[in-house]
């Protein structure tokens, strides 16, 4: 079996540290906020991976449409030694890319999710014994560390997840991918586009209900790792569109006044009845915004694809 290697790059209290950080500076700030990396414990992750199966929530449909279609072509374009894969999940439609990429060495995925990382890692040498894995847990808006391992290197950021940082942490984040990035590396870059705002709210809430209980997983986790008390029947799931912005947005709205308490932060947190915290934001995007921001970063776009509806586009861009 070919080699499976998991590197923590963050200390074992990082995340720990990370998350108190988080959540004190969220529940003090008006509004409150918590930050969507939160989610992805082993039962968000698996939440996750619901809702990419839901009807409602086409961006996961979409984006295996354009890499069934045009794997081949990334992998020409490319020919990447190395792919590096953020917020790599469960690698499911990754696998399309890696089939395509018959030069690949090593596949680098790097999540927050340990579970997630385990499980797709393991599956990925059991079906492919020839590739080599080097998963990291990490957090790819810190400091990000690469291992040593041949180029050229892509860079694929699948999912739309882009979208969960607000603009300026987007830039900062291109920038920081760039400095890490060799003269003629690639990125491959999934954002969802702007639509219709019945079909994007839609996708944010579905019937089923299982982005509700996502959104108050963390909850969940705040419960957990800080031991607060939040009772997540105590809220109820939000999904809005904010046109100005182009984003949509998840929040948390209490449906009572209450007090919550987070005990290893010593706070005690007020929410008014009707008051909404946001849990995320997922922005939507227009091609030429992307190549400003891929450009502003020293990213060239060369190819940009989109499924047959015209939902979500994949580009593919250089390091200059
Ligand atoms: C929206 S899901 C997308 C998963 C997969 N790429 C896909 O397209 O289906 C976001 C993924 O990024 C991970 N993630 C979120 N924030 C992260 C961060 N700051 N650093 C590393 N991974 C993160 C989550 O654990 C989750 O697996």
């Amino acid at each position: 079996m070919s080699p499976f290697l998991l590197t923590r790059t963050l200390p074992e209290d990082a995340t720990e540290a990370a998350l108190r950080a988080d959540v004190q500076r969220g529940l003090t700030g008006t509004p409150k906020t918590l930050p969507p990396k939160w989610f992805y414990d082993a039962h968000g992750s698996e939440l996750f991976e619901r809702i990419t199966e839901l009807p409602e929530y086409y961006p996961t449909r979409a984006e295996r449409e354009i890499l069934l279609a045009r794997s081949t072509a990334i992998a020409a374009a490319t020919g990447a030694r190395t792919l590096v894969e953020l917020g790599s999940g469960s690698s499911e439609k990754t696998r399309h890319l890696i089939d395509a990429m018959t030069g690949l060495h090593t596949y680098v995925p790097v999540d927050v999710s340990e579970s997630a990382l385990t499980q797709a890692g393991q599956a990925l040498i059991a079906e492919r014994p020839a590739l080599s894995v080097h998963a990291l847990i990490a957090d790819f808006t810190a400091d990000l560390e690469l291992p040593d391992t041949p180029g050229p290197r892509l860079v694929a950021f699948l999912g739309g997840t882009i979208g969960n940082l607000l603009p300026a942490e987007r830039a900062e984040f291109l920038a920081s991918l760039r400095a890490l990035l060799a003269p003629g590396d690639a990125l491959l870059l999934g954002t969802d586009l702007v639509k219709d705002e019945r079909v994007l709210v839609r996708a944010y809430d579905d019937a089923a209900g299982v982005t509700a209980a996502f959104d108050k997983n963390v909850l969940t986790v705040v419960n957990r790792e800080l031991g607060a008390d939040f009772d997540p029947d105590a809220f109820d799931h939000v999904a809005l569109w904010d046109a100005g912005n182009e984003w949509i947005e998840m929040r948390l709205r209490s449906l009572a006044d209450q007090t919550v308490k987070v005990p290893s932060l010593d706070l005690a947190v007020h929410f008014a009845a009707g008051e909404e915290m946001r849990t995320e934001v997922s922005a939507k995007f227009r091609k030429e915004g992307v190549r400003a921001e891929l450009a502003a970063a020293g990213l060239d776009l060369s190819h940009w694809w989109t499924d047959d509806e015209g939902r979500f586009a994949l580009s593919l861009s250089t390091a200059r």
